[in-house]
């Protein structure tokens, strides 16, 4: 059976499911059922300052868009660091520590941007016996209009600096969680590997409204009448995690630098992308939040069977087998062609290939043949955009079939080469260059 077990920066954990700092990391009675039902590693609940702990609205936090079926796709939320104080979740976290040997625990720390709170805090966290720190400069609502969270996370000098601070002051590996809400996530990626981070983790949320109540005219979710951004997360923002990941995974300067991938993590397949994009250790909040700490379970047994199935033995086996498979678009292969094809007896007769393609694509799907309604792909029209397989309600009714070498295409009359010819080649390119990738 495949050994699950990471070493990530050195902190030892049986498995790479961490929960993420949010509500199911706030207390010891969270942690302890978590680290029950399975969870390798927990980054415990943002904490503050010492002193008055931040105040939560009292009203409704979340916001959410569903799919037909009800299904949680998306999760917005107006939360804050937490809002116990810092002498508890600093004992608790020393009680779960001792209890909990074996489970990574993580010290999630959000202080104003100055020296002196960094220098403060870290000897405390030190003391729990946490196994590194993770620097939350990702929160994007309420206490980034405080100069923390994405305010500092959208400075990357302010990135490089804070993380030397911790580097300087403290002993434990530091972690440093980058924002989306970013226009290039490779900056403050190096300005944390610059800064001497050991490791970074993304995404935090992003910035979003999810709803607008169209009788009282607030945003969701409404407080009084007003709402405010909130932070998005679960399924709908892995898309946009894994491509974040990627590009820092196959930037020059941060290129091998350790990542913990965060991002609508939901079943074990979606830990695994983010393994195959280079990540150690995955982290998950929102679909702990929708189906409970149980869900790990499922996600363990489902890797550990991948990873059997592949002849995988451990995590490192297959981390980052996808990276070196991400690239430009310029680099795409302009010699590969591939044809739709629909099976006749799996076809529900809907018709929603030919709309799609018909209105938007290449006109290259029929709806009517000999009087019958039928839908057949015309491959002198069909340019393997494979939007129909797309818009297909039946699961692998349209698949998409590469042509062979030598084939004649039949849209462009062109025989099929096998040679890999890319945009920096084409001869319509003005800047065409000999050089290949
Ligand atoms: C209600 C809520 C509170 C959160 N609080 C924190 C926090 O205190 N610190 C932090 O670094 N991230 C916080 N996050 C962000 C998560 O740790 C995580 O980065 C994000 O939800 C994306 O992961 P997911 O798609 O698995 O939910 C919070 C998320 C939610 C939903
Ligand atoms: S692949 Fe694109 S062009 Fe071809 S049939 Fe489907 S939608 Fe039309
Ligand atoms: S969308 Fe799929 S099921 Fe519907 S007509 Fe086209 S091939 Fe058939």
């Amino acid at each position: 059976m495949a050994d699950l077990s990471t070493n990530f920066i050195g902190i030892k954990s049986p498995n790479p499911f961490w929960l993420a700092s949010a509500p199911p990391t706030d207390k010891a009675y969270n942690v302890e059922r978590a680290y029950e039902a399975g969870w390798g590693g927990v980054v415990w609940k943002t904490l503050g300052e010492a002193g008055p702990p931040v105040v939560n609205v009292n009203g409704p936090r979340y916001g959410a868009i569903w799919g037909p079926d009800r299904r949680l796709l998306g999760l917005n939320n107006i939360e804050l660091i937490t809002d116990r104080d810092l002498e508890t979740n600093l004992r608790e976290m020393t009680e779960v520590k001792k209890r909990w040997p074996d489970r990574a625990l993580i010290a999630s720390i959000m202080v104003p941007c100055e020296e002196k709170s960094w220098r403060d805090i870290l000897p405390r966290i030190e003391d729990t016996g946490a196994d590194g720190i993770e620097l939350n400069f990702g929160c994007p609502h309420g206490m980034s209009e405080r100069g923390m969270g994405a305010a500092v996370g959208q400075v990357p000098e302010y990135i490089q600096m804070v993380t030397e601070w911790c580097k300087q002051y403290g002993k434990l590996p530091v972690i440093v969680k980058l924002t989306p809400n970013i226009t290039d996530i490779r900056y403050p990626a190096r300005a944390a590997n610059k800064g001497g981070a050991d490791a970074v983790s993304l995404i935090n949320t992003i910035s979003s409204i999810v709803s607008v109540d169209l009788d009282s005219f607030s945003p969701n979710p409404s407080i009084d009448g007003r709402g405010s951004h909130g932070g998005y997360c679960g399924p709908a923002v892995k898309p946009i995690a894994l491509n974040m990941v990627a590009e820092i995974a196959r930037d020059a300067e941060t290129r091998g630098l350790p990542i913990s991938g965060i991002g609508g993590v939901n079943t074990w397949r979606d830990a695994a992308e983010f393994i195959a994009l280079g990540c150690g250790t995955v982290q998950v909040c929102t679909a702990a939040m929708t189906y409970g700490f149980k869900i790990v379970q499922e996600m363990i047994e489902g890797l550990s069977n991948y990873m059997d199935e592949k002849g995988f033995e451990t995590i490192e086996d297959f981390r980052g087998m996808a990276v070196p498979n991400v690239t430009d678009w310029q680099y795409l292969n302009l010699n590969y062609i591939t044809k739709a094809k629909i099976d006749q007896d799996l076809c529900i007769k809907c018709g929603r290939c030919h709309i799609a393609c018909e209105d938007t694509s290449h006109q290259a799907i029929t709806s009517l043949v000999d009087g019958v309604r039928h839908f057949e792909v015309m491959d002198d029209e069909c340019v393997g955009c494979n939007l129909c397989v797309n818009v297909c309600p039946v699961e692998n009714c349209i698949s998409m079939v590469p042509m062979a070498t030598g084939e004649t295409d039949p849209r462009t009359g062109k025989t099929v080469q096998s040679d890999y010819a890319n945009w920096t080649m084409h001869p319509n390119n003005p800047m065409a260059t000999e050089a290949a990738e």
